[in-house]
């Protein structure tokens, strides 16, 4: 269904959400191998993860000349660090993947001069042509990257202080402790989002439904920042049941 500039797609579980994302993925490799993806963390893209590595593991998807960018990064934590994000990716995806080592594009949150950072990953998304499928997650606030809901959003990626329901969210990957999260992050910001060529939304699970609801069928505003997606010419969001439970009055 088509509400408001975004194509929703739902899908009966997160099982099968994952799979006809991954297959979506391997597909736009096999017609573009240098596909530069833009990915998420958390847990909603775990399941489509794995089943990217199965379809590489049978021959079904080959990285070897695409490149990557993630979304964001938490300051203070160095890359090879168990809590940053980059090891996460890491462990999940990149480890089991054939992606050449230098097209993986990293936020580096333990560089000396954030503000250079930031510069320097707009300019290698700009060099490597712009990112053709952005993947991302939803978080319970309706933030997108670490695009928190505020008065005013930043358009490029930008130092981002972290909502306290955010840092709740990730205290798993630091020993289960709020206090342990960073209470900043590198992300980029909306502009950098909607330069995407295209874009998936992932939501899944009953805790995701209130910000889906207002995402889909909400009006325009920095106080939801994935709502900024129905702006974009080719936004997609996808759904299992629990997270689009919002949508059904509506109708499918
Ligand atoms: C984190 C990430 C987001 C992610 C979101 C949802 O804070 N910065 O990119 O989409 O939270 O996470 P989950 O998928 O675990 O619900």
């Amino acid at each position: 269904m088509h509400v408001n500039g975004l194509t929703i797609r739902f899908f009966g579980s997160p099982g099968r959400a994952a799979t006809a994302l991954a297959r979506d993925i391997a597909r736009g490799l096999a017609a573009h191998p240098g596909l530069v993806l833009g990915l998420p963390t958390g847990r909603t893209p775990l399941p489509m993860y794995r089943q990217l590595v199965n379809l590489h593991r049978n021959g079904d998807a080959d990285f070897s000349r695409a490149s990557t960018f993630n979304l964001d990064e938490f300051v203070g934590v160095a890359p090879g660090d168990p809590g940053s994000y980059r090891s996460f990716m890491e462990r999940e995806l990149f480890g089991q993947l054939n992606i050449a080592p230098q097209r993986i594009h990293f936020l580096d949150g333990s560089a000396p001069d954030l503000a250079a950072e930031c510069l320097r990953y707009e300019r290698a998304i700009r060099r490597a042509g712009g990112i053709d499928l952005l993947l991302l997650g939803l978080g319970v606030n309706g933030h997108i990257g670490f695009n928190e809901p505020s008065d005013g959003l930043e358009g490029q990626t930008h130092v981002a202080r972290l909502a306290p329901t955010t840092r709740q969210a990730n205290a798993a990957m630091f020993a289960g402790r709020r206090g342990g999260v960073p209470r900043r992050a590198l992300s980029m910001g909306i502009g950098t989002i909607l330069r995407a060529r295209r874009i998936v939304l992932l939501a899944t699970g009953s805790a995701k439904a209130e910000a889906v609801r207002k995402l889909v069928l909400g009006t325009i505003t920095t106080r939801m920042p994935a709502s900024l997606l129905q702006v974009h010419p080719a936004a997609e969001v996808w759904l299992d049941a629990d997270a689009a439970a919002g949508l059904n009055a509506r109708g499918r």
